[in-house]
């Protein structure tokens, strides 16, 4: 009893709202000419960071900044708002606006008080000649005073910018207590034996130079809740082999280290894919050309190259791998003409099984898809039936990955759970290895379409939750503004994830920390009579007496050891 009590009070969570930015410096009370201190590393070159007109009002005044060489930029001491610290704030934002492309190679650097607390390379190439404002993590500065050094800016060999606005906010009321281990995700899957991962990438907010931070909310969003990790980006093979028979090892090292340290087990993301290929390849931007007209015995050699190193190196830390990647066409009424498929054939996929197993036979290996969710489609068919192939041809292959990026309310979990289910009895695990669930932009920030998107996240996790051969659930993407079903879609679909700005819970995190937590706490699964759209094998199902029971019986019941509520 005293434990429901505890729980209604901790899951009744309300909405939540961020606090506004409240802006630390516009530059106004400095004369026109004010010269800035410039912050310089590794030995940089000096720039000149001088307050002056805004480029679009002259009646405002902003900070002009220029160099022609790397490693420098503006340095500012700010003060806080009375009686508060940077500890008090979760967030900073400023406004850049950008005369001319910089370099090709640029990085965003923001530091405070000579800690880094963005370091990435700057990917917002859309906004050269306008006012743009950027916003940055800001948690796990810990610092008793009422002002503090900024230096911020692109890193860039041909400095042109300006920075107005630098605006500071107070940390929001994520609705959930993070430090509370009950009130985690992470707590009450694991308490069911399951994994629910979550994908991060360096390019999406730098978070690479968060690990480090403990209390950075995106850095605590992530180990407080999930238990395992994926590589948005950092293990493809662009990543990885950026020059030919050269590995790049740094960034993903980087991530199973930190997955070791908080206890959280590695997805492997991906070894053969036809995207997000290195230049060398030469395959095109889709893929599929053949530039350097490699002979089939050339790509073979550099697939098993590829996948043998990669392997090897993560032998045992790294326990499952996507070997191949979105293979099938995009609607699956074929095998994609990727640079594999056309110059090795179907085999690629056979043989990329065959040398990921070899450097590593504990590793469990994945075939992975989109839009291959539900039984009897085109495409969940296809993908069906060439795991069934790679089965009847005994290649090392454990499981089938379904990425899951649909649009909320649009999944016929019915059909989901019997490809899950289908998938069993070939003797492979079948996982959701990507999921978001997008909103169409006209439901952004609805009560119901954030109700409806959490519904199919709770659908999903009764679905790990009723199959022994789903173990992980992994979601693409921590917090809706960096999701990349923004770009992906021109803006038109968003929202698509289970935290919002500022890593505030939506109804998403609550609905899937219930299926995770009621399964634990009944021990019970519940089943619908026609879940599988066949009559249950009735001649196994015991009520609690032990007595047989037939058709049309409702309440609880035993069948092959494991209890069950028939409704
Ligand atoms: C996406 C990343 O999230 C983006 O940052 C990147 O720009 C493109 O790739 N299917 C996959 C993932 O298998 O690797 C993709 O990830 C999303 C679609």
């Amino acid at each position: 009893m005293k434990i429901k009590l505890l729980f209604l009070g901790l899951f009744c969570a309300g909405i939540s709202h961020a606090a506004e930015p409240v802006v630390i410096e516009d530059f106004e009370s400095y004369a026109a000419g004010t010269e800035m201190n410039v912050f310089r590393i590794y030995g940089g070159s000096a720039g000149q960071a001088v307050v002056e007109s805004d480029p679009k009002d002259s009646g405002n005044k902003a900070l002009h900044f220029t160099t022609s060489s790397w490693n420098a930029f503006p340095q500012l001491t700010l003060t806080l708002p009375a009686g508060t610290t940077l500890a008090d704030y979760s967030a900073i934002s400023f406004d850049l606006y950008r005369m001319s492309d910089d370099e090709d190679y640029k990085v965003m650097d923001i530091r405070i008080d000579s800690k880094i607390l963005f370091q990435s390379t700057y990917v917002h190439h859309a906004d050269t000649g306008k006012w743009t404002n950027k916003k940055y993590d800001l948690n796990g500065f810990d610092s008793d005073g009422s002002t503090f050094t900024i230096s911020l800016g692109v890193n860039t060999p041909a400095g042109n910018y300006y920075i107005d606005n630098i605006a500071v906010k107070k940390a929001a009321d994520i609705g959930y207590d993070i430090d509370d281990d009950l009130q985690t995700l992470r707590y009450w899957a694991e308490a069911c034996g399951k994994k629910i991962g979550m994908s991060v990438s360096n390019t999406d907010n730098g978070f690479w130079s968060l690990m480090d931070i403990d209390n950075n909310m995106m850095n605590k969003t992530l180990y407080r809740n999930f238990n395992m990790v994926v590589a948005g980006n950092e293990m493809k093979f662009d990543a990885l082999e950026p020059a030919q028979g050269e590995f790049s090892f740094a960034n993903a090292d980087r991530l199973v280290e930190y997955a070791e340290q908080h206890g959280m087990a590695v997805r492997g993301h991906t070894l053969c894919w036809h995207s997000q290929l290195p230049g060398w390849l030469n395959a095109g931007s889709d893929g599929s050309t053949n530039g350097n007209n490699y002979t089939k015995q050339q790509l073979l050699d550099i697939l098993k190259n590829h996948i043998t190193t990669v392997v090897s190196h993560y032998k045992g830390r790294v326990k499952e791998w996507d070997v191949v990647n979105e293979m099938l066409s995009n609607g699956g009424g074929s095998m994609r003409g990727s640079i594999w498929y056309k110059v090795i054939g179907e085999a690629y996929i056979d043989s990329a099984f065959v040398w990921a197993h070899r450097a590593d036979p504990d590793a469990i290996l994945y075939i992975n898809d989109y839009s291959a969710e539900e039984m009897g489609t085109t495409k969940g068919d296809a993908l069906y039936n060439l795991a069934k192939r790679l089965v009847s041809r005994k290649v090392p292959i454990h499981g089938v990955g379904l990425q899951t990026h649909v649009t909320a309310g649009k999944l016929d979990f019915t059909k989901v759970e019997n490809n899950v289910k289908r998938y069993a009895e070939l003797g492979l695990n079948c996982i959701f290895t990507e999921v978001d669930v997008k909103i169409s932009k006209s439901q952004f920030g609805k009560e119901s379409a954030w109700q409806l998107q959490a519904g199919d996240y709770y659908n999903l996790a009764l679905i790990q939750l009723r199959n022994a051969n789903c173990p992980n659930l992994v979601i693409w993407g921590i917090a809706d503004p960096i999701s990349w079903i923004i770009g992906e879609t021109g803006g038109s679909y968003g929202e698509p994830l289970i935290f919002s700005d500022e890593y505030v819970a939506k109804p998403a995190f609550f609905k899937l920390r219930d299926a995770y937590r009621q399964y634990r706490e009944s021990g019970i699964e519940s089943i619908t009579p026609d879940i599988d759209g066949s009559t249950p094998d009735y001649s196994r199902m015991y009520d609690l007496t032990g007595r047989k029971v037939g058709p049309g019986y409702k309440g609880l019941v035993i069948s092959n050891g494991r209890k069950f509520i028939l409704r």
